[in-house]
C-alpha cells in the first residue's frame, strides 16, 4: 500500500503587495485505503495544499514523497499522475470540444489501452454516476453536478491509488452528493484507494475516517 507524505510544506502568495502565509509548514502522511477529508474556512488553503500534494503546484519549501520518491524530482511527472493519482478540481476542467463518453476515455487513451477497453471502462463509470443518458452530451449541455460527476468518472479511469478530489460534491443536491460519497467509498473498497477530500458539507467529510482542520496555515487533526 502506497503513502503519500508531506514534509514541512510552506506556500506564501503576493496580493496587493503583501505576503500571505497559505501553509506555514504543513506535514502529514497519507495512506493508500483509508478516507481523510481537508476543512476549513474559505480561504484557509485546502485548494492550494491539495493541488500541492498532487504535485500540480510547487511549495515554496518542503516535500512530497510518493513512497519514498520526491514527486518533484520523477523524471515523468505526468507517467506519474496518469498512473497514481486522480483528480477532481473544484471547477472541474472538462474538455469541451469531447462528449462525455470521449472526456472519460480520454484517460484510457493516453494509456495507450484500446479503444474497446476504454469505452467499456467508461460506460461502467458512467452508470455509477448515472449518467448514462448523456453519454454524448457535450460538457456545455450539462448542468454543473452533471459535469462534477463526469470529473469524478473521469478520475477514478485508471484506479487511481490516491484520488484527491477538491469540494467533489459542491454541486450536487443531497441525494446525489451521498450516492458520489459511496461510489468513493466503492473505489476504497474495490482497489484500496485513498481518498482525500476537500469539503464544506458536514454530510460528506462526517464518512471520512480522518478530519483534517485547516487553520491559520497548519493542519490540525480532529
Ligand atoms: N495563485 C494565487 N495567487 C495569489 N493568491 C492565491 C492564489 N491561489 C490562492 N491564493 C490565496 O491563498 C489563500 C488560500 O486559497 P485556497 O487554497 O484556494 O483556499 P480554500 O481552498 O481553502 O478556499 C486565499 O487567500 C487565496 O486568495
Ligand atoms: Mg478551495
Amino acid at each position: 500500500m502506497a503513502i503519500l507524505r508531506m514534509q514541512d510544506i510552506k506556500k506564501d502568495f503576493w496580493q496587493g503587495g503583501k505576503v500571505l502565509h497559505v501553509l506555514r509548514g504543513v506535514s502529514y502522511q497519507f495512506e493508500q485505503g483509508k478516507t481523510y477529508a481537508l476543512v476549513g474556512a474559505s480561504g484557509s488553503g485546502k485548494s492550494t495544499l491539495l493541488h500541492i500534494l498532487g504535485g500540480l503546484d510547487t511549495p515554496d519549501d518542503g516535500n512530497i514523497f510518493f513512497d519514498n520518491q520526491d514527486i518533484f524530482r520523477l523524471a515523468n511527472k505526468d507517467q506519474f499522475h496518469n498512473q497514481h493519482l486522480g483528480f477532481v478540481f473544484q471547477f472541474h476542467y472538462l474538455i469541451k470540444e469531447l462528449t462525455v463518453l470521449e472526456n472519460i476515455m480520454l484517460m484510457g487513451m493516453i494509456k495507450g489501452s484500446s479503444q474497446q477497453e476504454c469505452k467499456s471502462r467508461a460506460h461502467e463509470l458512467l452508470e455509477a454516476v448515472d449518467l448514462t443518458d448523456k453519454i454524448a452530451s457535450y460538457p456545455e449541455q450539462l448542468s454543473g453536478g452533471q459535469q462534477q460527476r463526469v470529473a469524478v468518472a473521469r478520475a477514478l479511469f485508471n484506479k487511481p491509488a490516491f484520488l484527491l478530489a477538491d469540494e467533489p460534491t459542491g454541486n450536487l443536491d443531497a441525494q446525489s452528493a451521498q450516492r458520489l460519497v459511496e461510489l468513493l467509498h466503492d473505489a476504497v473498497r474495490s482497489w484500496g484507494m485513498g481518498l482525500v477530500l476537500c469539503s464544506h458539507d458536514e454530510a460528506v467529510y462526517e464518512k471520512m475516517e480522518t478530519v483534517l482542520f485547516m487553520h491559520d496555515g497548519v493542519l490540525i487533526q480532529r
